[in-house]
């Protein structure tokens, strides 16, 4: 299994390009299912959760072909089953976004509990509470959700929370149903709209996608989308995001390219309460460290509040801020776990309850031995390894590589000392 092994308290200098967003990626992979036609996508990252989702498709029967390093053709004309596959579907969240198209094209889906990052509950609820208001039976048996519906209908449906890979689901499902559903309280995240325009560029009429209430006029069962032009998947904004984070903390200036500014408004303003210097353009943006950071409270929210996917790597900032930092995280129940091993580094961190923790800085850390738990907590542990004194590893790579295109070498290209070992 390979490591991580990093040398912590160099300074960062330099440019670094961000890659496409897993979540956009994911999810235009899934969509596929409803087209009638090759689909061809550009800047789709090379990470494990991309490869999981490729082999999903093609054990439904697509054919997934990587035309160029970051361009990946998906040819969905093959697809019979409708049967996600139970291991794979047990490696990743966004596994479950695909039971949207397949009970819209073929009238039924079925799959095991999806996996992912263990942050917490992640129950799947919404999605059945939706699909039933489209008018799909669902029932659950030997571990597996059977969803079936000789037609999905329209629907005025309002979402209890607003969960992003449902509203997603849902929007697929809606864009195969006879009729208009009408989405409230959806989630609003970029990656939404992005995958909208992806679906209406085809034939499909969706309005509204990037904020509470989307429209969908359904195209019914035999919807037949076709691509006309390759589609570009959006930046990664959490990884845009973390290398942010990582400039406030380590670099002398560090350019991030290839990025949108606009998707990381609630983030850049929080960096510059720290005390950071950031400047953005229209694509990119540039942050340098401050000798003095501040403490600032977070509150994860959806889109476009403070992400929950950055709490994580902002959280060892504040091990850095001169003060108490409070730390609340309103999305997922499990998400503060990993300050368990930040505290063994070094940091001064009281546990308020499962949300909640208080952060006292500045601390010294010190280099550790430690397992990635999950995508986002792992990106954090690189960061505090390199902000730490001494050798750090970090083991159980996989689950960076789930969501990070070799991170290793785009932050060695910057000055930091990482190295990926292989055992
Ligand atoms: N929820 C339910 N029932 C459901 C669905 C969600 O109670 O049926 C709850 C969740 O437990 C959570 C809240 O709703 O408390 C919001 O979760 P959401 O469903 O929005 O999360 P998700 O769709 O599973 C996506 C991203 C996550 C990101 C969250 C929040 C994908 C594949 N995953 O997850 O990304 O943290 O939205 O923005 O799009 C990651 O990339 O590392 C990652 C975890």
């Amino acid at each position: 299994m390979p490591k991580f092994v990093i040398q912590g308290g160099k300074t960062l200098k330099g440019r670094v390009a961000v890659g496409g967003a897993k979540n956009h990626a994911l999810k235009l992979l899934a969509a596929s299912i409803l087209f009638d036609s090759p689909v061809e996508l550009t800047n789709v990252p090379q990470i494990e959760d991309v490869f999981r989702m490729s082999e999903l498709l093609e054990k439904l029967g697509a054919k997934v072909k990587k035309a160029s390093n970051h361009t990946l053709t998906v040819d969905p004309r093959g697809i019979k089953k409708s049967e996600l596959d139970r291991e794979i579907t047990k490696r990743f969240r966004a596994s479950v976004v695909a039971i949207g198209p397949l009970l819209g094209r073929f009238g039924k889906a079925a799959l095991a509990h999806p996996g992912g990052c263990v942050i917490g509950e992640r129950p799947i609820d919404i999605f059945i509470e939706g699909l039933t208001a489209l008018g799909a039976t669902f029932k659950e048996k030997d571990e597996t959700y059977f969803f079936e519906a000789k037609k999905l209908t329209g629907a005025d449906f309002t979402f209890r929370v607003p969960s992003v890979t449902a509203t997603e689901t849902l929007m697929l499902a809606a864009v195969a149903a006879d009729g208009k559903t009408v989405l409230r309280n959806a989630a609003s995240e970029p990656e939404i709209p992005a995958l909208a325009e992806f679906l209406n560029n085809a034939g499909a009429k969706i309005a509204g996608a990037g904020t509470a209430t989307i429209e969908i006029t359904g195209l019914g069962r035999d919807a037949k989308l076709m691509a006309s032009a390759p589609f570009e998947v959006i930046p990664d904004r959490i990884e845009a995001g973390s290398l942010a984070i990582l400039g406030a903390l380590m670099a002398s200036e560090l350019t991030i390219e290839k990025c949108n500014p606009e998707h990381l408004g609630s983030l850049l303003e929080h960096l510059k309460t720290a005390g950071a210097s950031v400047k953005t353009g229209p694509d990119w943006l540039r942050v340098k460290r401050t000798k003095k950071i501040n403490p600032v409270n977070i509150k994860t929210r959806e889109y476009p509040g403070f992400p929950t996917d950055l709490q994580a790597p902002f959280c060892i900032l504040l091990t850095q801020a001169n003060g108490r930092s409070e730390i609340f995280e309103t999305i997922f129940d499990n998400r503060l776990e990993y300050l368990k091993d930040i505290e063994r580094m070094g940091a001064d961190i009281t546990f308020c309850d499962p949300h909640r923790a208080i952060i006292a800085g500045p601390a010294a850390l010190r280099g550790r031995v430690m397992e990635s738990p999950d995508l986002r907590a792992g990106l954090a542990f690189i960061i505090a390894a390199l902000v730490a004194e001494g050798e750090s590893e970090i083991h159980n790579v996989y689950q960076i590589d789930r969501g990070y295109e070799t991170i290793e070498d785009k932050l060695a290209r910057l000055g930091a000392k990482i190295k990926r070992i292989r055992e």
